[in-house]
């Protein structure tokens, strides 16, 4: 049976694109992360157990970026949203400026840098914030600690539940994201024939059915949308 939609619900599908206004590259422009470096290198199982070494020292870096950025105005008005509705954040960034922003519900479908696990996936997470992670350090299990990021070939984290939070959704909100990745990308699929489905980026993607597509900046074009809503709510 279909969940029913919450005519309340906001549910967000965000990639790297929401980042880039706060100095973060994205991974498939031009100048994106996945031009200078080989994600079979450096975000897959394999290239963990060749070289976890080079592994770390990209992450770290990664995290050290993060952690100096700000949110942007686009993070900004998706936690203002919360004020007139229920808004779910699923993202595929690992960064955490949506937190910082102040979004309470955020799901991190391909993990996050602020945190270190060992190598099983049943193995503690530590919460790492900001800090490095180097070779040497171990999990209470005694392996080799590693960023808890989802690489290639790896299970993304919480689909069955932001599934089920888009197919509730009487507005879908895609931004930043070149829905080149699956499974995630195939959430899109999931929001219902009469939910407001629009669909934000800065370059010129294939738009899924039944999504409006806004060709732009997420930090100029999210505010807008996130006014609209809140007049729309009585805000
Ligand atoms: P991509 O780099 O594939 O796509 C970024 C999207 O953001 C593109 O559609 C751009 O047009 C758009 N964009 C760039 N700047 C923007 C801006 N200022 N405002 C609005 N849109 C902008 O990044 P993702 O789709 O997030 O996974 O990539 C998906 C996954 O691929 C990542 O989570 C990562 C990567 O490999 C892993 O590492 C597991």
């Amino acid at each position: 049976m279909k969940a029913e939609i919450n005519p309340n619900k906001i549910v967000v599908l965000s990639g790297a694109g929401i980042s880039a206004e706060s100095g973060l590259s994205t991974f498939r422009a031009s100048d994106g992360v996945w031009q200078s470096h080989a994600w079979q290198e450096l975000a897959s199982p394999e290239g963990w157990r060749k070289n976890p070494q080079a592994v770390l020292a990209f992450y770290n870096e990664r995290r050290r970026q993060a952690w100096e950025a700000q949110p942007n105005p686009a993070h900004l008005a998706l936690a203002a949203l919360q004020d007139a509705y229920e808004v779910v954040i699923i993202t595929q960034n690992v960064d955490n400026l949506h937190e910082r922003a102040g979004s309470k519900q955020v799901l991190h479908v391909h993990g996050e840098l602020a945190y270190a696990r060992g190598q099983s996936a049943q193995a503690k997470r530590y919460l790492i914030g900001g800090a490095p992670i180097s070779l040497g350090q171990l999990c209470e299990d005694g392996t080799q600690l590693r960023p808890d990021i989802v690489w290639f070939g790896e299970e993304v984290q919480y689909y069955a539940e932001a599934q089920a939070h888009i197919a509730s959704a009487a507005k879908v909100l895609v931004v930043g994201t070149s829905l080149a990745v699956f499974p995630i990308a195939g959430l899109v699929k999931h929001a219902r024939y009469h939910a407001q489905k629009i669909l934000v980026a800065l370059d010129e993607m294939e738009k899924p059915w039944g999504y409006t597509f806004m060709r732009g900046k997420a930090g100029e074009i999210v505010p807008a949308l996130a006014q609209t809503w809140l007049a729309q709510a009585g805000a």
